[in-house]
């Protein structure tokens, strides 16, 4: 099937150069980076596809709204905007700004969760279920068996699976469950999206046991545009009618606001209507990230993201966006190129496992294929797999996690079709040379979140 790219619903004002090393400079580099992609200086990568957090392009207005941001350090302009803003696209009655995502699962977590405790979600990311760790709580996915298999296409692959997590709160205990997290979309299984039936059971689940249900919100804006383009009775609903809607379920949400709301820096908690909860949230935002009304940012960051928030729920935006990725993955379908299908919102998932079989997990297929991409094309990528995922932190042993996936995780507004054809080729090129590719050993690493700063080196 021929799919023809979105143009962009924009054009460009100001230019970054980037600049391609030669393939000996790249070996030489990733050498001196210990193998380990997020060791490379950003100015000896080609095509930076690490995430598509914080990488973002701004527009004009969002800029704009850096020259007016409010630098009060109580009660600025932007602090009231940008409430305005969750207020009318989530419904929910409290928000507070926090720096990134991760600040948010901070400052909440702690309260949710402790010694004891356990938090199922579809799939919690990485730094999500380091927080679970830290509050000395266990985190236990629960997505739909489906999103497994990466060469199904299904529509809804990141779905919790509502009768195993019945199954869970039985056998644990409804007063151990802390919280329910739904990530939508759900970025360790492909960005794959949750649909609103599986929401609105989730949620019914929830309330008849009493637990909470926090929605992790990084992509909720590709999360609403899928269920607008694959769910029966939400075709004719706007992505922010049906943004409400997700929302209307839950009762409170973290968000990374370096994605859907295209900033490259910012994070939210929003509470539907627990006061107490969120008195309890502000306290925390003090100590840990600064005033209420900043929340570990400047008053230019809070108007950019009041901004953002609506440019990554318009729809002329979500449809480009979309197909760009629908654009790289008929490229790979056509070349019998593995990934994550149907392509989810933010990337294309390659199955490192079909690409590299002959590399089990304990070498770290999703690893060693990103390495490849440096190599190859100047391409900075990542593994969303074992190596990722670590050691079980009871046992201290390496875990197999359900994919060994390299992500190529495409910023919004950034790269041009150009681009994506470079990324294709590149893909195709390393796999015709797929059995000459070699595992690799972690010769370092830290206790925690360990693929951020582990040094490997190639099996010989
Ligand atoms: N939740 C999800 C689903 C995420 O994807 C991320 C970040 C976070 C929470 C944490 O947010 O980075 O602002 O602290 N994901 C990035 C990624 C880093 O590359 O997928 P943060």
């Amino acid at each position: 099937m021929k799919v023809k790219y979105v143009a962009e619903p924009f054009r460009i004002k100001m230019v970054e150069p980037i600049k391609m090393l030669t393939r000996e400079e790249r070996e030489a580099r990733i050498a001196e980076a210990k193998y380990n992609p997020f060791n490379l200086r950003a100015e000896d990568v080609y095509i930076d596809l690490l995430t598509d957090s914080g990488t973002n392009a701004m527009s004009e207005d969002q800029w704009a709204g850096v020259i007016k941001g409010d630098e009060a350090y109580a009660g600025g302009k932007s602090y009231y905007k940008l409430l305005d803003a969750v207020k009318d696209i989530f419904g929910y009655k409290y928000a507070q700004p926090v720096h990134q995502g991760r600040a948010a699962e901070k400052v909440l977590f702690q309260l949710l969760l402790g010694e004891g405790k356990y938090s199922i979600s579809n799939m919690h990311f990485d730094t999500t279920r380091a927080h679970v760790e830290l509050s000395g709580a266990r985190a236990i996915d629960c997505v739909v068996p489906e999103a497994a298999d990466p060469s199904l296409r299904v529509p809804f692959k990141g779905n919790m699976d509502t009768e195993r997590l019945q199954k869970l709160i039985e056998k644990y205990g409804a007063d151990k469950i802390g919280v329910v997290v739904m990530t939508i979309t759900n970025n360790s299984a492909g960005g794959q999206p949750v649909s609103i039936a599986n929401m609105k059971e989730t949620s019914e689940i929830c309330k008849k046991h009493n637990i909470k249900l926090c929605i992790d919100a990084a992509r909720f804006a590709e999360n609403a545009y899928f269920i607008k383009r694959r769910e029966p009775g939400y075709e004719n609903k706007s992505v922010k009618e049906i943004i409400k809607e997700i929302f209307s379920y839950a009762d409170m949400f973290t968000m990374s606001a370096k994605k859907d709301a295209i900033v490259n820096m910012g994070g939210l908690i929003g509470i539907k209507e627990d006061e107490n909860l969120f008195s309890l949230c502000k306290g925390r935002t003090i100590s840990f990230e600064g005033f209420i009304t900043y929340g570990g940012l400047s008053g230019r960051d809070l108007e950019s993201l009041a901004i953002g928030l609506y440019e990554g729920i318009d729809e002329d935006y979500l449809k480009y966006r979309a197909g760009q990725m629908e654009y790289l993955a008929a490229r790979l379908d056509e070349a019998g190129v593995a990934y994550q299908a149907p392509v989810g919102g933010h990337g294309v998932f390659v199955d490192a496992k079909s690409m590299l079989p002959h590399i089990p997990y304990y070498e770290f297929p999703g690893h060693a294929l990103a390495i490849e991409l440096y190599k190859e094309a100047g391409i900075r990528t990542c593994d969303i797999g074992s190596f990722m995922l670590g050691n079980d932190p009871d046992t201290g042993k390496q875990l197999e996690a359900n994919f060994e996936f390299t992500r190529l995780a495409i910023a919004r507004r950034v790269y041009t079709q150009a681009h994506i054809d470079i990324m294709a080729d590149a893909l195709i090129s390393i796999k015709e040379k797929a059995d000459t590719v070699k595992g690799y050993k972690i010769t370092w690493e830290p206790p925690i979140l360990r693929h951020f700063q582990a040094s490997l080196e190639p099996i010989k």
